[in-house]
């Protein structure tokens, strides 16, 4: 093969989600950029599908430094205190650009941008368009991206990065044919999400495999704290292809309010000062504890009411819970939801500084895919102001970059067809390698964790790594190497979790009893760098 697809950019994005685009744009004024999408641009990643809001302080009664604490409080003392700064400092000037871009958020009547409160957040605090504030979003970042002149390519899989000595010059890709080609740049931005569809049950699109973790990974970089899964509190529990979907946390933010079979107000013994509103690893460990205990549904769920709201507050500010219920047979407005714990969000990822570098040369990220300003639990609503505020300094940053002069590793290239061909004499199908990692993601490396579960994890993995792929045809190619970069990624969480011999955060050790609260715990960071693996040990805290 000639390699003959060729291009060449200053910049290019992979990625088309919130903070892909972002990044593009913000790339585009320093040179030319391009933009590869493995699905349609803006429509496959989950910033389109983020439902509740943006955290932004924007009014006097609250403070960057609340927002901060907040961050890092409900983080569990494990984030990267320079990105959160970063995170609260920046977010309010973000969403205004936003907004002056003509995104259509809900306004106070004072016609600032309404805010209203989420979990673990001691002011109103999220931004929000109804309950599709994400849409709202990528539909605006959608139209700078078509107002300029980034080149969008849809449907293209990022199969490798390419690198010229230790510096990423470019990726090998494979389009929707299944054709191979090179786009070299001087700069390359990592944006591609995270990796929910590593469970049998999330809130992520099919896109959601976490491609941008293992690219990067084989590339050298540094990731940290793969084990901190957050579990989404409140995921539809029927019907049952639906299993999973977002019922988003502005219902409990609007009143809502949960309930178990028995119709007790259960969060009253896990947090009774918060209660709904408490963090997502409080409210999904709680509503895993009551099913887990018997309290739950016939369907394994809780139940999450706002019939004493007012009809029209619900009609008004959740129109798309409203309508997603009614296709069920289930009028929220009379009706309880049913709701179970969902894999919604990667806290861990690729290391960065503030300004979206990793630790490999000229590659830079943004976004779910890289780790530390979450910690071990994500705020609602910190996501998306996550995904503008480092997707702009990511485009920023790798805009800087120098033009140099790249030379493509022509034994890079036939590795890539050599894999190709051995694909091609398989003899297990890629269908089967998944939902087989789905399951045994879902059942051992869930919200409790423990030795005997992980180790039986790692090791049927290491099996599943072991299979020798299948495709027929070259359209192929892509699904087989997303499997492979599926299977890298698992690998990291488990080992995380076993590196990780404490509760911290969103990570449940069940076979571990501790001293320490996450303030005063020994550990820092879970990392994974190519062979090596550890866990950063506080020294203040042994
Ligand atoms: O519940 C939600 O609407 C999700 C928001 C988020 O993950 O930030």
């Amino acid at each position: 093969m000639g390699w003959e697809n060729r291009s060449d950019c200053h910049v290019l994005v992979i990625g088309s989600g919130g903070a892909g685009i972002r990044a593009a744009v913000e790339a585009e004024k320093y040179g030319t950029v391009t933009i590869i999408s493995k699905t349609i641009t803006g429509k496959g990643g989950c910033t389109v599908m983020a439902e509740g809001g943006y955290n932004a302080v924007l009014s006097d009664t609250d403070a960057a430094s609340v927002h901060f604490e907040d961050t890092v409080k409900g983080g569990a003392y494990l984030n990267d205190e320079a990105l959160v700064e970063a995170l609260v400092s920046e977010a309010p000037a973000r969403i205004r650009e936003l907004f002056n871009w003509g995104a259509v958020f809900d306004l106070t009547s004072e016609n600032t941008i309404a805010q209203r409160p989420f979990g673990g957040q001691r002011h109103p605090r999220t931004c929000y368009a109804g309950d599709h504030t994400g849409h709202e979003m990528v539909m605006t970042l959608l139209e700078r991206l078509r107002g300029s002149n980034v080149e969008i390519r849809d449907e293209t899989t990022v199969l490798e990065l390419l690198k010229d000595g230790d510096r990423v010059i470019g990726a090998v890709t494979a389009d929707r044919n299944g054709e191979l080609g090179v786009i070299t740049a001087d700069a390359v931005i990592l944006a591609t999400g995270g990796a929910g569809q590593l469970y049998d049950v999330t809130t992520n699109s099919t896109a959601g495999t976490g491609d941008g973790y293992a690219l990067g990974f084989n590339a050298g970089a540094k990731l940290i704290d793969m084990e901190q899964v957050q579990f989404h509190p409140t995921g539809a529990v029927y019907p049952a292809d639906s299993r999973g979907r977002l019922i988003t946390e502005a219902v409990r933010g609007e009143g809502g309010i949960l309930k178990n079979a028995a119709g007790e107000r259960f969060m009253e013994r896990y947090d009774p000062a918060r209660m709904e509103l408490s963090t997502r690893d409080v409210v999904a460990r709680a509503i895993a504890t009551e099913v887990l205990e018997g309290r739950g549904t016939a369907l394994g769920g809780v139940y999450l009411d706002v019939t004493h709201l007012p009809a029209e507050q619900i009609e008004r500010r959740l129109p798309v819970m409203l309508q997603q219920f009614l296709q069920f047979g289930t009028d929220i407005r009379t009706q309880p939801m049913e709701v179970a714990p969902t894999a919604h969000h990667f806290m861990g990822g690729l290391a960065i500084t503030k300004n979206a570098e990793t630790t490999v040369p000229h590659l830079f990220a943004a976004g779910e895919v890289t780790g530390g300003v979450h910690g071990a639990n994500r705020l609602g609503g910190n996501a998306l102001a996550d995904t503008q505020v480092f997707g702009k300094r990511a485009g920023m940053s790798a805009g800087k970059c120098a033009v140099s002069a790249k030379s493509v590793n022509q034994k890079a290239l036939d590795a890539v067809e050599e894999k190709v061909s051995r694909l091609f004499d398989g003899d297990t199908m890629v269908s089967s390698v998944r939902s087989t990692l789905k399951k045994l993601m879902w059942n051992n490396v869930g919200i409790y964790r423990n030795e005997l579960d992980l180790k039986v994890a790692e090791r049927e993995v290491k099996k599943l790594q072991e299979k020798r792929l299948k495709i027929t045809s070259p359209q192929e190619i892509a699904g087989a190497y997303i499997t492979e970069n599926m299977l890298t990624v698992a690998g990291l969480v488990i080992s995380g979790a076993l590196l990780r011999r404490e509760s911290r955060g969103a990570h449940t050790r069940s076979d571990i009893r501790q001293k320490w609260t996450a303030e005063t715990s020994p550990f820092g960071h879970t990392w994974f760098c190519q062979d090596k693996a550890g866990i950063d040990i506080v020294e203040a805290n042994l």
